[in-house]
């Protein structure tokens, strides 16, 4: 059996079609994933249910046909492992217990395995699942967030426009803030070498505000982060791929995978991809970066977009998927045209 193709690409080959899938790609623009969801009850219990979660990761298989497969759980996991209050409020998003003192971090649990393991337990159950049931062809990846976006929700306690708690605490009291990041990058590490041990092939790290990091901030606490997880990781499980995505680097995406060891760098659609691929595909595989409001809208504007990311990237190794995750108002049918159009 020929190797799977987004294994192909992370491994660096250029190929005629790049594997596809989307962020999101289990989410509430799908009936059947919102069927599975009201089953369910609630977000964080289809979560922490393995044979639901397994369920609704494989919907967009079945229905699509990706070549890929991101087990369905959540990067705010890690903060309720370490002892942090998590509940979702419907139609706003996570709310958490806040972070902002020496008093509210001497609560959290220590990063030890089995404290992590011991709460993630279904989710590593949710990937022998997947290990199973997914089709051969078909890669399985697993997933967290980078230390700085999960401590930007962990001081918050919600998600916030500008970070500006997060930012405050780092500029406020910097060995606390440094602490928390410590925290998140020791339990993160465990995490997703556990998500390996039970059937994960590659692992995608999110840092969805990296952004907001500038200049040597983004170095110390959106990259340092980073390459500390991939360089332990790549220390225990040396074949396996890391994605990692610094939404919104910006000029910072050049180098990223040099100086981090990732094997690809996810792109968002504020970077234009011929940029992208004279400065970042030099590097290696990259991933992207279709406007996710383009599966609302479709039509030719969608073709001609599908059309132009390939072409951009076809030079190198590319993985294509969205600049971000898909929308719940995104239409299913503008998906089964995206893929038509980059496989055409
Ligand atoms: O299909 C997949 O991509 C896999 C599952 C997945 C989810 N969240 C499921 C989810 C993944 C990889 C994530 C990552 C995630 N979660 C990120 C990083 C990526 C990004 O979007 O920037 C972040 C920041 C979160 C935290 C989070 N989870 C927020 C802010 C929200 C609320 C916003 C929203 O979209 O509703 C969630 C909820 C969430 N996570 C949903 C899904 C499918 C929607 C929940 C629902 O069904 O009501």
């Amino acid at each position: 059996m020929a190797e799977k193709l987004l294994l192909r690409a992370l491994a660096g080959e250029t190929l005629q079609t790049p594997p596809a899938w989307m962020m999101r790609q289990a989410g509430r623009y799908l009936p059947e994933y919102k069927a599975t969801r009201a089953q369910a009850g609630d977000f964080l219990s289809l979560c922490y249910n393995p044979d639901l979660a397994a369920e609704v990761t494989l919907q967009p298989i079945r229905r699509f046909g990706f070549d890929a497969a991101i087990m369905f759980a959540d990067i705010l996991l890690i903060p309720q492992a370490l002892g942090a209050d998590l509940w979702f409020v419907t139609g706003e998003g996570p709310r958490l217990s806040t972070i902002t003192s020496q008093a509210d971090f001497d609560l959290l649990k220590p990063a030890d395995p089995d404290v992590v393991h011991e709460h993630l337990a279904p989710i590593y159950e949710t990937l022998r699942i997947l290990s199973r049931e997914l089709p051969d062809d078909v890669t399985l990846i697993g997933f967290a967030g980078a230390p700085w976006t999960v401590a930007t929700y962990m001081i918050a306690g919600r998600g916030t426009p500008d970070q500006g708690p997060a930012h405050a605490l780092k500029n406020g009291n910097r060995p606390l803030f440094e602490a928390l990041l410590e925290r998140i990058t020791e339990a993160t590490i465990e995490y997703l070498s556990a998500q390996i041990d039970a059937g994960a092939e590659v692992v995608k790290l999110f840092d969805s505000w990296a952004g907001s990091l500038k200049g040597d901030e983004f170095r110390r606490y959106a990259l340092e982060p980073t390459k500390r997880i991939i360089t332990e990781l790549k220390a225990r499980h040396p074949n396996t791929p890391v994605i990692a995505f610094p939404r919104q680097a910006g000029e910072a995406y050049i180098g990223f995978a040099r100086e981090t060891g990732a094997d690809c760098v996810a792109i968002d659609n504020s970077v234009d991809a011929d940029w992208a691929a004279a400065n970042v595909q030099i590097d290696g595989c990259v991933q992207g970066n279709l406007a996710p409001s383009h599966l609302v809208t479709g039509g030719q504007a969608l073709v001609d977009e599908v059309r132009r990311i390939k072409a951009a990237f076809s030079g190198g190794p590319h993985i294509f998927n969205l600049g971000h995750g898909i929308t719940p108002d995104a239409n299913p049918d503008n998906v089964t045209l995206m893929l038509e159009t980059l496989r055409s």
